[in-house]
């Protein structure tokens, strides 16, 4: 397995793996008319905090997708501990298998910017409904950066660009999405510490290489702290 952060989050399972974790999530989610006959797509769910808690808070229909098998497994043992029946569906972001107009609500919590957005943004205004919203929890370069700086967050993170506010506006707009607000979240210098997620789920081996992953990540999340933030952007048609 390739030593990549993304399957390095995938190893050690960490739940709540996008800034701000369940506390920013449960925020978001609280301003929302949520019922129980509400529709939710968590997309690039990892191992299922967030599809978990929309479950057992709100009651309503949880699809939870991702391309990544170990983070499916791991979401999967965790609604059925919970006993919580949210479906799990294996794909990807950019080739939804959904039809048409089956969402009230997508929510992308630090996925969308691993994407190709090109091919994301519009998928997820395929699938949602007429009056459905899209919630992205995503990456947001604040300051300028030269060419060697990106490519080395580009590099590490595997983000296929590092969007800044403008840049995102211009995707979520092409897309067909008319109503766009973003909040710009304060990240806590801790924030960007995987080891201060409380919620794992350990494979039975790790290879060593992946516990240099977390180093680095923590490095260039100091090193970069001003450029890279993160914004909520809420998304309507
Ligand atoms: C940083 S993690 C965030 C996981 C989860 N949303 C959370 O907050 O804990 C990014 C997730 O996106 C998934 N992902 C990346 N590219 C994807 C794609 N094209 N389609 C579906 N999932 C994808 C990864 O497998 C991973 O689970």
């Amino acid at each position: 397995m390739e030593t990549t952060y993304l399957n390095c989050l995938a190893l050690f399972g960490v739940g709540g793996a996008h800034p701000g974790g369940l506390n920013l999530t449960r925020r978001v989610l609280s301003k929302e008319k949520i019922n129980g006959d509400s529709k939710i797509l968590d997309v690039g769910c990892g191992t299922g905090q967030t599809s978990a808690y929309i479950a057992k808070q709100y009651g309503c229909h949880v699809t939870a997708l991702d391309n990544n098998r170990i983070m499916l497994e791991k979401a999967g043992k965790r609604f059925q501990s919970m006993n919580l029946p949210v479906e799990i569906q294996h794909g990807s972001a950019e080739n939804l298998p959904f039809q048409n107009d089956t969402f009230d609500f997508i929510l992308s919590e630090s996925v969308t910017a691993f994407t190709d957005v090109t091919k994301t943004v519009p998928e997820y205004n395929r699938v949602l409904k007429a009056n459905g919203v899209l919630l992205a929890i995503e990456m947001v370069r604040n300051t300028d950066v030269s060419e060697n700086q990106m490519q080395e967050i580009l590099d590490f993170y595997g983000v296929k660009q590092l969007l800044d506010e403008q840049e995102w506006r211009t995707h979520f707009e092409k897309a067909g999405f008319n109503h766009i607000e973003m909040e710009e979240v304060e990240l806590h210098p801790d924030i960007h510490k995987i080891e201060v997620s409380n919620d794992y789920s350990l494979s039975t081996h790790i290879d060593p290489s992946f516990y240099e992953v977390f180093e680095k990540h923590h490095h260039l999340s100091i090193v970069y702290k001003d450029v890279l933030g993160c914004g909520v952007f809420r998304c309507s048609i």
